[in-house]
């Protein structure tokens, strides 16, 4: 069996310093750590975090990626220069990102071929939002969401792709997904992305995790890992989840 895959995604939920020490804290809490386990800072802290990572079991992950390698971009970040601080996975289209920053799937695509030039594991985030769900249109919402990005990418290229199913309307809210709906969709990715040609790419669940409901979602022919928002801000309620 593989190892499950942890991603801490931190958001704008930590200033500069509260990253660096909190990343002090994580190496303390995983310097025993065999598994996979990636913490996404803010951009500002990432070189800070980068360091302290070195010669851990932790990866560093970054929250967005440039759809451009380098120019005149401005407030761009290069996926250059986080492969120079040894990032190694990246999100894309964080609902967040698509709705407050308008981010198409076109957009998305070019990041993910950012990322993969650099060996970046791409993370394609996908969900459908609360008057989807209530409208039980989630398999078409993420159909079209995957669509979207890989039609506009050659298929030999995405073989590293990770996908993230977060329902919109379980992030941060508390409301964790019912685990069996959740295994459906994840069953539609699965067929979704073997229809496109990729084979073996692992289906993270996020939305509302805690150390309560993070078992339900990881059982066998379950997720292949899990994508934490707020219960990973803390290096011990990460830990409960990851059950070091
Ligand atoms: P929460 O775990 O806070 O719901 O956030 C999930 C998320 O958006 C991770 O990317």
């Amino acid at each position: 069996m593989s190892k499950k895959i942890f991603i801490a995604n931190w958001k704008m939920q930590l200033s500069p310093a509260e990253a660096l020490k909190t990343a002090k804290d994580f190496v303390r809490t995983f310097k025993d750590f065999k598994g996979i386990a990636v913490v996404c800072p803010d951009f500002l802290s990432l070189a800070g975090v980068a360091k302290i990572f070195k010669n851990t079991p932790l990866l560093l992950g970054a929250q967005d990626v440039a759809a451009f390698e380098r120019g005149a971009y401005t407030g761009e970040i290069s996926a250059l220069d986080l492969a120079s601080y040894d990032t190694k996975y990246v999100l894309i289209g964080h609902s967040e990102r698509r709705s407050y920053l308008q981010e198409n799937d076109k957009l998305l695509a070019a990041k993910i071929r950012m990322a993969l030039a650099q060996k970046i594991k791409p993370v394609l985030c996908v969900g459908e939002n609360a008057a989807e769900k209530k409208q039980g249109r989630e398999a078409a919402v993420i159909k079209a969401q995957l669509k979207g990005a890989l039609n506009y990418l050659p298929n030999h290229g995405v073989r590293s792709l990770l996908i993230a199913y977060e329902p919109i309307w379980a992030i941060g809210t508390g409301l964790h997904c019912d685990p069996e709906k959740a295994l459906r969709v994840k069953r539609t990715i699965e067929e979704l992305c073997k229809r496109a040609g990729l084979k073996k790419t692992p289906i993270l669940y996020g939305g509302s995790v805690t150390a309560n409901n993070a078992a339900d979602f990881l059982i066998p022919n379950g997720f292949d890992g899990l994508l934490v928002g707020s219960a990973s801000l803390k290096a011990d309620s990460f830990k409960n989840i990851v059950r070091l």
